[in-house]
């Protein structure tokens, strides 16, 4: 049996920075200083600037960064948020946590992205109703939403909107960073992310001053002045290890985004001569690919047979948050249901893709897909 290849490696990157992630970790242990401290300051400097954003405010994951970004613009009770139902389920569930109400669109077939055109029919169908406040664009796999389209749509009928780029950190679109579009960003640093910790994390960014106060009350029980709560708040920090890990890799951040490119093209190159159908790109954008997501009718089989020869895949996600046991039936979707989505679910796979893979596994991985096709 050949080597396994990896779908995703969070211990290469370990490996690849050992010397200076094993420094920075010492550091703050050393100091004694375990949260909210110089380095999740620095982190929020550093950050904020590789984007070209105003605040920036860390959080414990992904998914509280939803949470506090929603509750921070004032949504809640009541209020309806758009999003897509292929996306990772955290989307959908942080809209319930900050207590607000999802709908479900429809996607591009192209880009996975959500549909422009979905979002218009959904706000003809609920428009009346007066309930629905955000939009949340999820720029999936590394390939950024139509967002310059969403913030006209937004503008127009007086909506939020939240960027959830969980999984494109350092993308652009008309080179601007994912993020800065919209009234407020959501990042993830799970280990796996383009920019990934040795744990969980999370940012907020957004360029109103009035928000990042909110997120910065919010991520610590709504003080403003210790042990005094100005609003009803949470705990969600970033800690200072996590912090200092990040500053790390976020050096690296735009040379491994560059080889995930590299690694796509080979991709591209390589399999054009196979009945898969390629991930396609908007004219206007770099995409990061934090997956390289091909579709194919026979799936399960491919995979299988990828398996069969220790090439690891995964599929994101084979259950639309919509038929999935915990939403089935009482989540709201758009009139004209959801065909693209469902589609896709049956279709998607996501081959090996992180910045570690060598040239040869590269070559395996085709090698291996030209003979099954
Ligand atoms: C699109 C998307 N949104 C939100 C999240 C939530 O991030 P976390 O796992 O850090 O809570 C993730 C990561 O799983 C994601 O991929």
């Amino acid at each position: 049996m050949p080597d396994p290849i990896a779908q995703s490696d969070p211990g290469a990157s370990y490996y690849a920075h050992r010397e200076e992630i094993d420094e920075a970790v010492s550091r703050v242990l050393e100091s004694g200083w375990y949260l909210l401290g110089k380095e999740l300051k620095a982190f929020e400097q550093e950050f904020a600037s590789y984007l070209g954003a105003k605040h920036c405010i860390g959080v414990a994951s992904g998914t509280d960064a939803l949470v506090i970004a929603m509750r921070a613009c004032g949504l809640g009770a009541g209020d309806v948020v758009i999003t897509v139902s292929h996306t990772a389920v955290a989307t959908v569930a942080a809209i319930e946590l900050a207590g607000a109400i999802p709908l479900l669109v429809d996607i591009d077939p192209a880009t996975f992205t959500i549909d422009p055109e979905s979002i218009e029919d959904a706000l003809m169908t609920y428009r009346g109703e007066g309930r629905i406040k955000a939009i949340i664009p999820v720029h999936l796999y590394g390939h950024p939403a139509n967002v310059q389209a969403i913030v006209e749509i937004c503008r127009r009928h007086g909506l939020k909107v939240i960027e959830d780029c969980a999984q494109s950190n350092g993308a652009m679109a008309g080179g601007q960073k994912v993020g800065t579009f919209g009234d407020i960003g959501a990042f993830s640093f799970y280990p796996t992310k383009n920019l990934g910790a040795m744990g969980d994390g999370g940012a907020v960014i957004t360029p109103h001053v009035e928000l990042a106060e909110r997120a910065r009350m919010l991520r610590e029980y709504g003080w403003q002045e210790r042990y005094v709560s100005s609003v009803a708040g949470m705990n969600s920090r970033l800690d200072e290890i996590q912090a200092a890990i990040l500053r790390v890799k976020l050096k690296w951040l735009d040379i491994e985004n560059a080889r995930r490119r590299q690694i796509a093209r080979a991709y591209d190159e390589n399999l054009v001569v196979t009945s898969l159908t390629l991930p396609q790109q908007r004219g206007d954008v770099s995409h990061v690919y934090h997956q390289y997501v091909i579709r194919c009718g026979r799936r399960d089989d491919l995979r299988s047979f990828l398996q069969s020869r220790a090439i690891g895949t995964l599929v994101h996600y084979p259950v639309p948050i919509h038929l999935q046991p915990a939403y089935l039936d009482r989540i709201a979707i758009t009139r004209n249901r959801l065909p693209v989505t469902e589609v896709a679910a049956r279709q998607v796979l996501s081959l090996p893709m992180h910045p570690h893979l060598t040239d040869g596994e590269i070559e395996r991985v085709c090698e291996a897909i030209k003979k099954w096709s």
